[in-house]
């Protein structure tokens, strides 16, 4: 094999908004056997971070995987600053976990919210292969954050899309929408959730009166995938699994979805200590760079100042698309 099989590079771009972006790398491999429902570890340079993301799309016939990133923190606010097209990830592990299981049920809800919105859809796309019915439904701040609409309506039978402010699709919260569907289909068959872990307990809460089969899918901090290191640890049914090898797909009912989010806070003061040291060393970068410039030029304007960490959005609220 040839390096050039390995080389992450990066071929594609896209912003959806100041922080939600797109990265579409070269691996044909990797393409070849990814399935719905999978994740990598990526570490964008030598000294970066190792990060789960999911497998937002595969491409077999251009040999490229696609993730969808929102800058949460130093790394995936480090990544949308650096990782550009012709620029190469470092290094990517994967696919990992178990694939989701998308044949059986035919009728399907499948919804994703904030950072689950991409990840959501190679699972529409898979039930629809399987000759299912299926309703998306997706949920974003405002209209100007809607993304991937067209590829929704593709391959989705229904898809309902919530806004907080109304602007685009029905007024209010995912659950809201789940809400309608479950009102309308009384024969829907399995509800599958990806998105912040408030926002599939609420799925989950409601399906489980109506006896829906519900997967969804866990984002525990995780450090090696090897099922090694026990970074992964969740809860189920009572018993502890370790989401990069037995998941990230489980049965919503099943999980204790309150010991998850509290293991999610742990490393909360760290990550905001990391946060602001690296804003720090962008800031000093700038202004250095900005010396020069003023030395060559006098219009010079900080608008690429990294943002501040107060203005990043918190994973954890209740559904914040793009
Ligand atoms: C299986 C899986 C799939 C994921 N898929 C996506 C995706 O498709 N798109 C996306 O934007 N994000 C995804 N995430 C979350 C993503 O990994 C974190 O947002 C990222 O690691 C944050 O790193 P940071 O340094 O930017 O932020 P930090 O400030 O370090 O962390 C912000 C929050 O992200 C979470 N986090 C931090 N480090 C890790 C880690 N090593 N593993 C898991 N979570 C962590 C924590 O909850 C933390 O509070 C996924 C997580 C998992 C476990
Ligand atoms: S990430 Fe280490 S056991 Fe899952």
């Amino acid at each position: 094999m040839t390096n050039e099989m390995f080389d992450y590079e990066i071929v594609a771009r896209e912003d959806f908004s100041d922080v939600t972006y797109l990265l579409e790398f070269h691996h044909p491999l990797m393409a070849k056997a990814a399935r719905p429902g999978q994740f990598v570890i990526v570490m964008s340079h030598e000294h970066g971070e190792r990060i789960p993301l999911t497998i937002a799309d595969f491409d077999k016939k251009k040999g490229t995987i696609t993730l969808v990133i929102q800058a949460v923190g130093k790394t995936t606010r480090e990544m949308q600053q650096t990782c550009q097209v012709g620029t190469k990830l470092y290094g990517v592990v994967g696919p990992m976990g178990d694939p989701s299981h998308t044949g059986g049920a035919k009728k399907v809800v499948c919804v994703g919210g904030g950072l689950g919105v991409a990840p959501i859809y190679p699972q529409a796309r898979a039930f629809k292969e399987s000759g299912a019915y299926v309703i998306g439904i997706v949920g974003f701040r405002t209209k100007d954050l809607v993304f991937w609409e067209d590829k929704f309506r593709a391959c989705c039978d229904e898809f309902i899309v919530c806004t907080d402010d109304g602007s685009a699709g029905i007024k209010g919260l995912i659950t809201d929408g789940v809400k309608l569907a479950i009102a309308k289909h009384p024969d829907i068959g399995e509800l599958v959730a990806i998105g912040p872990p408030v926002m599939m307990k609420a799925c989950a809460a409601m399906t489980q009166p109506h006896n829906i089969k519900t997967v969804v899918s866990l984002n525990p901090i995780m450090v090696d995938g090897t099922g090694m290191c026990g970074g992964c640890r969740v809860k189920i049914g009572g018993q502890v699994k370790f989401a990069c090898v037995d998941g990230p797909d489980f049965d919503g009912h099943q999980v204790d979805f309150d010991d998850l989010m509290s293991r999610l806070r742990r490393f909360k003061a760290e990550e905001k200590t990391a946060l602001e040291r690296w804003s720090e060393s962008c800031r000093m970068k700038n202004e250095i760079e900005a010396a020069s410039l003023t030395r060559q030029s006098p219009a010079y304007s900080p608008d690429n100042l990294p943002v501040e960490p107060s203005a990043l959005p918190d994973p954890f609220e209740e559904v914040k698309g793009g």
